[in-house]
């Protein structure tokens, strides 16, 4: 019975090429400027060499945590991390992903960060990535577009966030600090990736946040488009995929990103459990629910790595939550098929990429990958590798997956180079 309304959550090997020949059509459609769930971003910037050098500052926000990073660039596809310092965007006393906060507010605490990181005499450029929806007319301005993975911060959307750190900075007095270009977490990842290695064709996030973005090579353009994937809408979605989005902060929208992502497949799969929880537990006189426990995606790592009930239990107990054998192992069969339904998602999208750019996939194609989800959750890259071959047969062997570690932090100093 609980198998059977899992069921749903099964995507098999023919659903997966309906769902990348969607995304392929949506593709073509944006880049004929007709409407579409997919966007076109250009990011004036190209792959790297590699022979990129020099030594730069990276500031990445985009996720619960802001990191800035020293990092040198040695020109022979090398690069080192100096040093990193990481600070929350949500502190004891202000929300600065809240709406009540301004992006003067967000950007001054950045800068004041920024101050304890440098060194006072020192020049720096630094690259900016910024891992949301931005258009721009060159590589260092960000226009937002629009706010996404629940960010609701005030007087942000609409302005120039490079601008937005300029201002801080000089109110800070931090002008040895220039920013010199600004890009999304997808491109970082990518410019990381193709520093260190070629044939890098797409660079992903599968982490709080899901996108990708990809080369294009039509007229010798090479360069980066961001697609926001995250928000294409050409996939099945379930009653419960239907429940979260319209819970969510923004109903309609980041469908693909509602389905693949760490930040809403704790959420969906809390959902899924209080239903079912119902079906198992009938007779029984109390029904427990994970209401108001919202689940992240470590805690989905742990369910699913425990090798026994017990493990689950404690880590719910810590959530206020007790569970019986039973209740576990139907946790862990929910945790496993969402978890498997967002690789093998994610493996949908890349192939309309890949259609895209070489449709009998003829080359040698790197996808980069960063991100906790594609990194940390058991099973998670080998369900989107299995994805893959279930697509391609053996033509898979010309795809290769990369994970690229701090890779949207690394990618940041990469743009900068390129850019000066
Ligand atoms: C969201 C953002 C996108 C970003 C992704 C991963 O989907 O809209 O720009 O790349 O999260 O962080």
């Amino acid at each position: 019975m609980i198998n059977e309304k899992l069921q749903c959550l099964f995507l098999s090997g023919a659903q997966l090429n309906r769902i990348a020949a969607n995304f392929f059509y949506q593709m073509t459609a944006a880049l004929a400027g007709k409407k579409s769930s997919l966007k076109i971003l250009s990011s004036y910037l190209p792959a790297a060499s590699g022979a990129e050098k020099g030594h730069f500052l990276a500031l990445d926000l985009g996720g619960t945590n802001v990191r800035v990073l020293d990092i040198d660039l040695a020109g022979n596809r090398q690069l080192k991390l100096k040093r990193k310092h990481s600070f929350p965007l949500k502190t004891k006393n202000i929300d600065y992903t809240a709406h009540d906060c301004t992006g003067e507010m967000l950007f001054d605490y950045i800068a004041d960060e920024l101050a304890g990181f440098v060194e006072p005499k020192q020049t720096y450029l630094l690259g900016h990535t910024f891992s949301f929806p931005f258009s721009q007319q060159r590589a260092n301005e960000a226009i937002l577009s629009t706010w996404t993975k629940e960010f609701k911060t005030r007087d942000v959307v609409g302005y120039d966030v490079t601008r937005l750190l300029i201002q801080a900075l000089e109110r800070r007095g931090l002008v040895q600090i220039t920013p010199t270009a600004v890009m999304n977490d997808t491109v970082a990842t990518l410019l990381a990736a193709s520093y260190q290695q070629p044939y890098v064709t797409i660079g992903s996030i599968c982490g709080t946040g899901h996108n990708s973005c990809y080369v294009e090579t039509k007229e010798q353009s090479n360069v980066i488009i961001n697609l926001e994937s995250g928000n294409f809408d050409g996939i099945p979605g379930t009653a419960w995929d239907k429940l979260l989005d319209s819970n969510s902060a923004q109903p309609g929208a980041q469908l693909l990103e509602k389905q693949v992502s760490g930040a809403y497949l704790g959420k969906l799969v809390g959902l899924i459990f209080d239903e079912l929880i119902r079906v198992q537990a009938q007779g029984r006189d109390h029904v427990l629910s994970t209401q108001g426990v919202s689940l992240t995606g470590e805690d989905l790592s742990r369910i699913l790595s425990a090798a026994q009930g017990q493990e689950i239990s404690k880590q719910l107990l810590s959530h206020g939550v007790t569970l019986t054998a039973d209740d576990c192992s139907l946790l862990q069969s929910i945790t496993q098929a969402v978890v498997v339904r967002s690789a093998r998602l994610a493996a949908a999208s890349y192939s309309g990429i890949l259609t895209h750019v070489d449709p009998n996939l003829d080359a040698m194609h790197c996808i980069a990958i960063d991100g906790s989800l594609y990194e940390k959750m058991p099973g998670y890259a080998n369900e989107l590798c299995q994805a893959l071959s279930e697509i391609y047969g053996d033509k898979s062997k010309n795809i290769i997956l990369k994970l690229v570690k701090d890779g949207s932090g690394m990618g940041a100093a990469v743009g900068a180079a390129l850019s000066c």
